[in-house]
């Protein structure tokens, strides 16, 4: 049982295909909250294939973070719960960016509970990043738009690395 001093770990799980603005905002302000934030990069992504390899995707976060002090970066496959334990994480944290996006989340927070005992936390999206995400990201830039705006510097360096945007 956790008593109120314990240190609270918390994990915050994803694709990151690749970090947004919104992601590293929810880094930040878990980190700020929790005594540990272990962001968790799923090594395949339920939705399709990556764009981005599992290396870029945690060297882009890594890059992306800086110095924040609690705030490791990982990856895993199969199960979050199983991961959740393995971490010894107090909470998965995850970002709300529409109300949409709680239906959804809901019954995967309650599933991951029922197998894991953890709880998750949600954040609320700064409004800022409230229209970002990855897929729409990947979208626009491939489409010539410019992305600058919306994924950390880091991240858009490699982004124009791996394919220079259409002019
Ligand atoms: O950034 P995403 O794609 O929304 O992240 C989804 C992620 C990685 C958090 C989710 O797909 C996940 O937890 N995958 C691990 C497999 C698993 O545990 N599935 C059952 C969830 S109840």
């Amino acid at each position: 049982m956790n008593h109120a001093t314990d240190p609270h770990a918390a994990i915050y799980p994803g694709s990151f295909d690749p970090m947004t603005c919104g992601h590293l905002d929810v880094i930040e302000r878990a980190a700020a909250i929790f005594d540990r934030v272990v962001v968790a990069v799923v090594v395949n992504p339920q939705k399709r294939d990556p764009l981005f390899t599992l290396d870029e995707r945690e060297t882009m976060i890594r890059a992306a973070i800086g110095e924040l002090k609690n705030v490791e970066v990982t990856h895993f496959r199969g199960l979050l719960a199983d991961f959740v334990r393995k971490v010894d994480a107090t909470v998965i944290v995850k970002g709300l960016r529409v109300v949409a996006d709680l239906e959804a989340e809901m019954s995967t927070a309650l599933m991951n509970r029922s197998l894991s005992n953890v709880d998750t936390v949600f954040l609320p999206s700064d409004p800022r990043w409230s229209f970002v995400s990855s897929t729409l990201v990947k979208e626009v830039y491939n489409l010539g738009a410019d992305v600058a705006e919306y994924v950390p510097p880091a991240v858009l360096h490699v982004m124009q690395s791996k394919r220079p945007a259409p002019r």
